[in-house]
Protein backbone atom coordinates (compact mmCIF):
# COMPACT_ATOMS: atom_id res chain seq x y z
CA UNK A 1 0.00 0.00 0.00
CA UNK A 2 1.37 3.46 -0.45
CA UNK A 3 2.98 5.37 1.91
CA UNK A 4 0.92 8.81 2.13
CA UNK A 5 2.30 12.00 2.30
CA UNK A 6 0.72 14.49 4.15
CA UNK A 7 2.34 18.09 3.49
CA UNK A 8 0.90 21.39 6.33
CA UNK A 9 -0.38 24.10 3.87
CA UNK A 10 0.06 22.07 0.74
CA UNK A 11 -4.08 23.14 -0.10
CA UNK A 12 -3.58 26.53 0.36
CA UNK A 13 -5.62 26.01 3.94
CA UNK A 14 -3.49 28.26 5.79
CA UNK A 15 -1.63 27.59 8.57
CA UNK A 16 -1.84 23.61 8.40
CA UNK A 17 -3.79 23.66 11.33
CA UNK A 18 -6.86 21.76 10.22
CA UNK A 19 -4.87 18.66 9.46
CA UNK A 20 -6.65 16.61 7.21
CA UNK A 21 -7.60 19.39 4.97
CA UNK A 22 -4.15 19.43 4.21
CA UNK A 23 -3.33 16.65 2.20
CA UNK A 24 -2.18 16.33 -1.37
CA UNK A 25 -5.05 16.10 -3.67
CA UNK A 26 -3.06 12.77 -5.05
CA UNK A 27 -4.10 11.30 -1.99
CA UNK A 28 -7.58 11.92 -2.18
CA UNK A 29 -7.47 10.68 -5.96
CA UNK A 30 -6.25 7.49 -4.69
CA UNK A 31 -8.22 6.80 -2.01
CA UNK A 32 -11.39 7.61 -4.66
CA UNK A 33 -9.98 5.19 -7.17
CA UNK A 34 -9.77 2.56 -4.64
CA UNK A 35 -12.60 2.92 -2.72
CA UNK A 36 -15.21 4.71 -5.10
CA UNK A 37 -16.99 7.97 -4.29
CA UNK A 38 -18.60 9.71 -1.98
CA UNK A 39 -16.11 8.46 0.65
CA UNK A 40 -15.43 9.40 4.41
CA UNK A 41 -12.04 9.72 5.17
CA UNK A 42 -10.70 10.34 8.85
CA UNK A 43 -7.28 11.40 10.24
CA UNK A 44 -6.33 9.40 13.24
CA UNK A 45 -3.19 11.27 14.43
CA UNK A 46 -5.92 14.22 13.98
CA UNK A 47 -8.14 12.50 16.27
CA UNK A 48 -5.58 11.62 18.81
CA UNK A 49 -4.25 15.20 18.73
CA UNK A 50 -7.11 16.45 19.84
CA UNK A 51 -8.32 14.21 22.24
CA UNK A 52 -5.19 14.62 24.43
CA UNK A 53 -5.23 18.38 23.61
CA UNK A 54 -8.69 18.22 25.48
CA UNK A 55 -7.45 15.45 27.73
CA UNK A 56 -4.40 18.12 28.75
CA UNK A 57 -6.60 21.17 29.21
CA UNK A 58 -8.52 19.42 31.87
CA UNK A 59 -6.20 19.53 35.12
CA UNK A 60 -8.64 18.42 38.02
CA UNK A 61 -6.94 14.81 38.73
CA UNK A 62 -10.38 12.92 39.11
CA UNK A 63 -11.64 13.58 35.33
CA UNK A 64 -13.15 11.17 33.23
CA UNK A 65 -13.55 11.87 29.77
CA UNK A 66 -16.30 10.00 27.94
CA UNK A 67 -16.46 10.35 24.15
CA UNK A 68 -20.40 11.20 22.99
CA UNK A 69 -20.50 8.48 20.33
CA UNK A 70 -24.06 9.65 19.51
CA UNK A 71 -21.42 11.80 17.40
CA UNK A 72 -19.78 9.00 15.34
CA UNK A 73 -20.73 5.19 16.37
CA UNK A 74 -17.75 3.58 14.06
CA UNK A 75 -16.15 1.14 15.93
CA UNK A 76 -12.68 1.41 14.61
CA UNK A 77 -13.06 5.54 15.99
CA UNK A 78 -14.88 4.39 19.26
CA UNK A 79 -11.06 2.04 20.03
CA UNK A 80 -8.99 5.14 19.09
CA UNK A 81 -10.81 6.36 21.98
CA UNK A 82 -10.65 3.78 24.24
CA UNK A 83 -6.80 3.20 23.37
CA UNK A 84 -6.30 6.95 25.08
CA UNK A 85 -7.88 6.32 28.05
CA UNK A 86 -11.33 7.28 27.77
CA UNK A 87 -14.81 6.01 28.32
CA UNK A 88 -17.88 6.65 26.17
CA UNK A 89 -20.87 8.56 26.67
CA UNK A 90 -24.23 6.61 25.24
CA UNK A 91 -27.47 8.75 24.67
CA UNK A 92 -29.20 5.42 23.77
CA UNK A 93 -29.33 1.44 24.09
CA UNK A 94 -27.56 1.77 20.94
CA UNK A 95 -24.74 3.51 21.77
CA UNK A 96 -23.92 1.22 24.55
CA UNK A 97 -24.25 -1.98 22.12
CA UNK A 98 -21.66 -0.23 19.61
CA UNK A 99 -19.45 0.55 22.94
CA UNK A 100 -19.61 -2.70 23.78
CA UNK A 101 -18.78 -3.98 20.73
CA UNK A 102 -15.90 -1.77 20.64
CA UNK A 103 -14.31 -2.92 23.76
CA UNK A 104 -15.39 -0.44 26.29
CA UNK A 105 -15.91 -1.90 30.26
CA UNK A 106 -19.56 -1.36 30.91
CA UNK A 107 -18.24 0.49 33.91
CA UNK A 108 -16.57 3.05 31.25
CA UNK A 109 -19.89 3.67 29.68
CA UNK A 110 -22.23 6.64 31.42
CA UNK A 111 -25.48 6.60 29.94
CA UNK A 112 -27.26 10.23 30.14
CA UNK A 113 -30.29 9.64 27.94
CA UNK A 114 -33.82 9.95 27.56
CA UNK A 115 -37.17 7.89 27.79
CA UNK A 116 -36.21 4.40 27.91
CA UNK A 117 -38.76 1.72 28.26
CA UNK A 118 -39.01 -1.04 30.70
CA UNK A 119 -37.37 -3.56 28.19
CA UNK A 120 -34.94 -1.25 27.54
CA UNK A 121 -34.22 -0.10 31.24
CA UNK A 122 -33.72 -3.87 32.01
CA UNK A 123 -31.66 -4.31 29.02
CA UNK A 124 -28.63 -1.87 29.81
CA UNK A 125 -28.84 -2.86 33.62
CA UNK A 126 -28.09 -6.32 32.53
CA UNK A 127 -25.47 -5.20 30.14
CA UNK A 128 -23.47 -4.00 33.59
CA UNK A 129 -23.95 -0.61 32.76
CA UNK A 130 -23.61 1.31 36.52
CA UNK A 131 -23.75 5.14 36.04
CA UNK A 132 -26.83 6.39 34.63
CA UNK A 133 -27.57 10.25 34.42
CA UNK A 134 -31.93 9.89 34.09
CA UNK A 135 -33.53 13.05 33.03
CA UNK A 136 -37.24 12.40 34.66
CA UNK A 137 -38.41 11.48 37.62
CA UNK A 138 -40.38 8.55 35.95
CA UNK A 139 -37.37 7.13 34.49
CA UNK A 140 -36.07 7.12 38.18
CA UNK A 141 -39.12 5.44 39.20
CA UNK A 142 -39.11 2.88 36.44
CA UNK A 143 -35.00 2.15 37.32
CA UNK A 144 -35.48 1.57 41.16
CA UNK A 145 -38.19 -0.85 40.23
CA UNK A 146 -36.43 -2.98 38.21
CA UNK A 147 -33.36 -2.77 40.42
CA UNK A 148 -35.21 -4.60 43.39
CA UNK A 149 -32.97 -6.54 44.93
CA UNK A 150 -30.40 -6.24 42.52
CA UNK A 151 -26.61 -5.89 44.56
CA UNK A 152 -23.83 -4.08 43.53
CA UNK A 153 -22.32 -0.69 42.45
CA UNK A 154 -24.89 2.23 40.79
CA UNK A 155 -23.46 6.00 40.09
CA UNK A 156 -27.43 7.57 39.91
CA UNK A 157 -27.55 10.90 38.90
CA UNK A 158 -30.20 13.27 37.57
CA UNK A 159 -30.17 15.69 34.30
CA UNK A 160 -30.18 18.89 35.46
CA UNK A 161 -33.48 21.14 34.22
CA UNK A 162 -32.41 24.48 35.32
CA UNK A 163 -34.75 27.12 32.95
CA UNK A 164 -32.41 29.91 33.55
CA UNK A 165 -29.02 28.63 32.07
CA UNK A 166 -30.48 25.51 30.25
CA UNK A 167 -33.79 27.50 28.71
CA UNK A 168 -36.74 26.44 27.53
CA UNK A 169 -35.27 22.54 27.69
CA UNK A 170 -37.56 19.06 27.66
CA UNK A 171 -35.45 17.26 29.26
CA UNK A 172 -34.17 17.00 33.22
CA UNK A 173 -35.22 17.82 36.89
CA UNK A 174 -35.37 20.29 38.42
CA UNK A 175 -34.10 21.23 41.96
CA UNK A 176 -37.56 21.54 43.55
CA UNK A 177 -37.93 17.91 42.34
CA UNK A 178 -35.17 16.54 43.81
CA UNK A 179 -36.65 15.59 47.71
CA UNK A 180 -39.36 13.52 45.71
CA UNK A 181 -36.31 11.59 43.85
CA UNK A 182 -34.17 10.94 47.06
CA UNK A 183 -37.42 9.64 48.81
CA UNK A 184 -37.97 7.84 45.66
CA UNK A 185 -34.26 6.74 44.97
CA UNK A 186 -33.67 5.89 49.29
CA UNK A 187 -37.10 3.23 49.40
CA UNK A 188 -34.85 0.92 47.19
CA UNK A 189 -31.70 1.53 49.03
CA UNK A 190 -30.35 3.56 46.78
CA UNK A 191 -28.33 7.11 46.90
CA UNK A 192 -28.25 10.00 44.05
CA UNK A 193 -24.81 10.40 43.73
CA UNK A 194 -24.46 12.67 40.85
CA UNK A 195 -25.68 15.92 38.74
CA UNK A 196 -25.69 15.80 35.15
CA UNK A 197 -25.64 19.02 33.43
CA UNK A 198 -25.69 20.07 29.82
CA UNK A 199 -25.21 23.47 28.63
CA UNK A 200 -26.20 23.47 24.84
CA UNK A 201 -25.48 22.54 21.56
CA UNK A 202 -22.09 23.28 19.55
CA UNK A 203 -21.60 27.10 21.28
CA UNK A 204 -17.99 28.45 21.29
CA UNK A 205 -18.47 30.70 23.85
CA UNK A 206 -16.80 29.42 26.56
CA UNK A 207 -18.15 32.13 29.09
CA UNK A 208 -21.72 30.51 28.28
CA UNK A 209 -19.74 27.54 30.19
CA UNK A 210 -17.72 28.75 32.75
CA UNK A 211 -19.80 31.43 33.90
CA UNK A 212 -22.63 28.64 35.23
CA UNK A 213 -20.16 26.55 36.93
CA UNK A 214 -20.82 27.45 40.19
CA UNK A 215 -24.49 27.69 39.80
CA UNK A 216 -24.39 23.94 38.84
CA UNK A 217 -21.95 23.30 41.57
CA UNK A 218 -24.40 25.33 43.97
CA UNK A 219 -27.40 22.57 42.99
CA UNK A 220 -25.15 19.32 43.10
CA UNK A 221 -24.76 20.40 46.80
CA UNK A 222 -28.59 20.21 47.24
CA UNK A 223 -28.35 16.65 47.01
CA UNK A 224 -26.69 15.02 50.31
CA UNK A 225 -25.00 12.42 49.06
CA UNK A 226 -23.61 13.83 45.77
CA UNK A 227 -20.23 12.24 44.88
CA UNK A 228 -19.89 13.19 41.33
CA UNK A 229 -20.65 16.46 38.61
CA UNK A 230 -21.12 14.91 34.71
CA UNK A 231 -21.05 18.58 32.62
CA UNK A 232 -21.77 16.93 29.97
CA UNK A 233 -20.91 17.56 26.04
CA UNK A 234 -22.36 20.92 23.99
CA UNK A 235 -19.09 22.28 23.68
CA UNK A 236 -18.24 24.24 20.12
CA UNK A 237 -16.02 23.34 17.77
CA UNK A 238 -15.03 26.43 14.89
CA UNK A 239 -16.50 24.68 11.85
CA UNK A 240 -15.72 28.87 10.17
CA UNK A 241 -12.00 28.17 11.05
CA UNK A 242 -11.33 31.70 11.91
CA UNK A 243 -14.30 32.66 14.00
CA UNK A 244 -14.38 32.16 17.77
CA UNK A 245 -13.02 28.77 19.11
CA UNK A 246 -14.07 27.25 22.44
CA UNK A 247 -11.28 27.75 24.52
CA UNK A 248 -10.49 24.42 26.17
CA UNK A 249 -8.03 25.67 28.63
CA UNK A 250 -10.15 28.52 30.15
CA UNK A 251 -12.56 26.22 30.79
CA UNK A 252 -10.57 23.63 32.41
CA UNK A 253 -8.92 25.88 34.61
CA UNK A 254 -12.45 27.14 35.88
CA UNK A 255 -14.03 23.85 36.38
CA UNK A 256 -10.62 22.58 37.75
CA UNK A 257 -10.45 25.76 40.45
CA UNK A 258 -14.06 25.82 41.38
CA UNK A 259 -14.19 21.78 42.51
CA UNK A 260 -10.68 22.49 44.01
CA UNK A 261 -12.37 24.80 46.20
CA UNK A 262 -14.98 22.26 47.67
CA UNK A 263 -14.25 20.81 50.87
CA UNK A 264 -15.54 17.38 49.31
CA UNK A 265 -13.74 15.65 46.48
CA UNK A 266 -15.59 14.75 43.86
CA UNK A 267 -15.61 13.42 40.58
CA UNK A 268 -15.74 14.80 37.45
CA UNK A 269 -17.44 13.79 34.07
CA UNK A 270 -16.98 15.55 30.43
CA UNK A 271 -19.05 13.96 27.64
CA UNK A 272 -17.40 15.75 24.29
CA UNK A 273 -19.04 14.98 21.04
CA UNK A 274 -18.12 16.99 18.11
CA UNK A 275 -15.54 18.93 20.10
CA UNK A 276 -13.36 15.62 19.89
CA UNK A 277 -14.50 14.02 16.26
CA UNK A 278 -15.60 16.94 14.14
CA UNK A 279 -12.58 17.89 13.17
CA UNK A 280 -10.85 14.28 11.88
CA UNK A 281 -13.45 13.43 9.22
CA UNK A 282 -14.08 14.88 6.12
CA UNK A 283 -16.33 13.97 3.07
CA UNK A 284 -14.94 13.78 -0.52
CA UNK A 285 -16.65 13.42 -3.97
CA UNK A 286 -16.30 14.08 -7.33
CA UNK A 287 -17.79 17.03 -9.51
CA UNK A 288 -20.30 15.78 -12.04
CA UNK A 289 -21.85 18.66 -13.83
CA UNK A 290 -21.30 22.43 -13.87
CA UNK A 291 -23.71 25.08 -14.65
CA UNK A 292 -23.60 28.83 -14.99
CA UNK A 293 -26.58 30.79 -14.31
CA UNK A 294 -24.85 34.21 -15.11
CA UNK A 295 -22.22 34.84 -12.46
CA UNK A 296 -23.22 31.94 -10.01
CA UNK A 297 -21.18 28.37 -10.63
CA UNK A 298 -23.72 25.18 -9.94
CA UNK A 299 -21.89 22.09 -9.13
CA UNK A 300 -23.65 18.96 -8.88
CA UNK A 301 -21.80 16.34 -6.85
CA UNK A 302 -21.64 12.88 -6.69
CA UNK A 303 -23.20 12.97 -3.16
CA UNK A 304 -26.52 14.19 -1.40
CA UNK A 305 -27.88 15.29 1.96
CA UNK A 306 -28.99 11.40 2.39
CA UNK A 307 -25.24 10.63 3.22
CA UNK A 308 -24.54 14.41 4.86
CA UNK A 309 -27.75 15.82 6.11
CA UNK A 310 -26.08 18.52 8.85
CA UNK A 311 -25.88 21.67 6.89
CA UNK A 312 -28.95 21.33 4.56
CA UNK A 313 -30.98 19.88 7.58
CA UNK A 314 -29.46 21.86 10.54
CA UNK A 315 -28.37 25.31 8.35
CA UNK A 316 -25.05 24.57 9.56
CA UNK A 317 -22.02 25.53 7.47
CA UNK A 318 -19.34 22.90 6.45
CA UNK A 319 -16.08 24.36 4.73
CA UNK A 320 -15.67 23.09 0.71
CA UNK A 321 -12.23 22.52 -0.47
CA UNK A 322 -11.79 21.37 -3.91
CA UNK A 323 -8.82 20.13 -5.63
CA UNK A 324 -8.62 22.81 -8.31
CA UNK A 325 -6.32 25.01 -7.04
CA UNK A 326 -7.12 27.99 -5.40
CA UNK A 327 -3.53 29.75 -6.04
CA UNK A 328 -1.74 29.71 -10.11
CA UNK A 329 1.81 30.35 -10.02
CA UNK A 330 1.31 32.19 -6.72
CA UNK A 331 -1.64 34.32 -8.10
CA UNK A 332 -4.82 33.33 -6.10
CA UNK A 333 -7.34 32.34 -8.48
CA UNK A 334 -10.97 34.02 -9.67
CA UNK A 335 -13.50 32.34 -6.77
CA UNK A 336 -16.91 32.53 -7.75
CA UNK A 337 -20.34 32.12 -5.76
CA UNK A 338 -20.94 28.36 -5.72
CA UNK A 339 -23.18 26.63 -4.92
CA UNK A 340 -22.56 22.79 -4.80
CA UNK A 341 -25.38 20.40 -5.19
CA UNK A 342 -26.59 16.83 -4.31
CA UNK A 343 -27.55 14.25 -6.74
CA UNK A 344 -31.10 14.50 -6.32
CA UNK A 345 -33.39 16.75 -7.13
CA UNK A 346 -34.52 17.22 -3.74
CA UNK A 347 -35.06 21.03 -3.20
CA UNK A 348 -32.40 21.05 0.04
CA UNK A 349 -30.00 18.97 -1.80
CA UNK A 350 -27.69 21.53 -0.86
CA UNK A 351 -24.27 20.11 0.63
CA UNK A 352 -23.04 24.06 0.47
CA UNK A 353 -24.71 27.43 -0.62
CA UNK A 354 -22.71 30.61 -1.85
CA UNK A 355 -19.53 28.72 -1.51
CA UNK A 356 -16.78 30.92 -2.61
CA UNK A 357 -14.99 28.31 -5.12
CA UNK A 358 -12.36 28.25 -8.32
CA UNK A 359 -14.25 27.65 -11.61
CA UNK A 360 -14.43 23.61 -11.55
CA UNK A 361 -14.35 20.97 -13.66
CA UNK A 362 -15.97 17.81 -13.98
CA UNK A 363 -14.29 14.93 -12.78
CA UNK A 364 -12.17 17.67 -9.96
CA UNK A 365 -12.76 16.42 -6.36
CA UNK A 366 -14.22 18.60 -3.65
CA UNK A 367 -13.88 18.23 0.18
CA UNK A 368 -16.24 18.74 2.44
CA UNK A 369 -14.52 19.55 5.96
CA UNK A 370 -15.20 18.63 9.40
CA UNK A 371 -17.78 16.31 9.06
CA UNK A 372 -16.37 13.63 11.77
CA UNK A 373 -19.41 14.61 14.32
CA UNK A 374 -23.25 14.13 13.14
CA UNK A 375 -21.82 13.11 9.46
CA UNK A 376 -22.18 9.64 9.14
CA UNK A 377 -23.83 9.36 12.00
CA UNK A 378 -26.78 11.24 10.61
CA UNK A 379 -27.07 9.67 6.79
CA UNK A 380 -29.82 8.09 6.29
CA UNK A 381 -31.84 6.38 3.34
CA UNK A 382 -33.77 9.47 2.41
CA UNK A 383 -34.05 9.53 -1.10
CA UNK A 384 -32.63 6.34 -1.36
CA UNK A 385 -28.61 6.46 -2.05
CA UNK A 386 -27.01 4.12 -0.38
CA UNK A 387 -24.24 5.21 2.24
CA UNK A 388 -20.50 5.32 1.41
CA UNK A 389 -17.64 3.92 2.51
CA UNK A 390 -15.44 5.06 5.80
CA UNK A 391 -11.83 4.76 5.46
CA UNK A 392 -9.50 5.57 8.42
CA UNK A 393 -6.06 7.09 7.46
CA UNK A 394 -3.73 5.72 10.35
CA UNK A 395 0.58 5.30 10.43
CA UNK A 396 1.05 6.65 6.80
CA UNK A 397 -1.81 3.88 5.26
CA UNK A 398 -5.74 3.81 4.45
CA UNK A 399 -8.00 0.96 5.59
CA UNK A 400 -11.60 0.32 4.99
CA UNK A 401 -13.56 0.47 8.35
CA UNK A 402 -16.93 0.64 7.04
CA UNK A 403 -17.86 -0.99 3.36
CA UNK A 404 -19.84 1.04 0.71
CA UNK A 405 -23.82 -0.08 0.60
CA UNK A 406 -24.97 -1.31 -2.31
CA UNK A 407 -28.29 -1.03 -3.63
CA UNK A 408 -29.43 -4.76 -2.21
CA UNK A 409 -29.79 -2.74 1.21
CA UNK A 410 -32.54 -0.80 0.58
CA UNK A 411 -34.27 -4.31 0.43
CA UNK A 412 -33.05 -5.02 4.17
CA UNK A 413 -35.77 -5.59 6.24
CA UNK A 414 -38.74 -5.64 3.90
CA UNK A 415 -40.83 -8.25 3.15
CA UNK A 416 -42.62 -9.07 0.02
C1 LIG B 1 -26.03 14.17 27.39
C2 LIG B 1 -25.20 14.49 26.20
N1 LIG B 1 -23.86 14.57 26.33
C3 LIG B 1 -23.07 14.87 25.27
C4 LIG B 1 -23.61 15.08 24.01
C5 LIG B 1 -22.68 15.45 22.88
O1 LIG B 1 -22.95 16.74 22.49
P1 LIG B 1 -21.88 17.57 21.61
O2 LIG B 1 -21.62 16.83 20.38
O3 LIG B 1 -22.61 18.86 21.34
O4 LIG B 1 -20.67 17.73 22.47
C6 LIG B 1 -25.00 14.98 23.83
C7 LIG B 1 -25.60 15.19 22.49
O5 LIG B 1 -26.72 14.84 22.23
C8 LIG B 1 -25.82 14.70 24.96
O6 LIG B 1 -27.15 14.62 24.85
Amino acid sequence: MEKLQIKNGELGMGNGEWGIGNWEWRIAEELLSIYGSPLYVYDALSLRETIKRITQAVPYPRTQFRFASVTNGNISLLKIFRECGWGLHANTPGDIYLGLKAGFDPSEIVYSGSNLNLPEMIKILNWGITTLNLDSIAQLKLLCEIWGERSGELHLGLRLNLPEITGDSRIGVSPEDFAKAIAITSKSKLKLTGLHFYRGTGTNATKAFTQVIETVIATAQQLPDWEYLDFGGGFGYPYHHFGAAFDWEEFGAALTDSIKSLKKEIDLVIEPGRAAIAGCGILLAKVVSIKWQEEKQIVGVDTTVGNLSVPSVHGGYREIITSQLSTVNGQQSKVYTTDVCGNTTYSRDYLGKNCQLPALEIGDIIAILDVGAYGYAMSSHFLHRPRPAEVLLENNTHHLIRKREDYSTLLENQLF
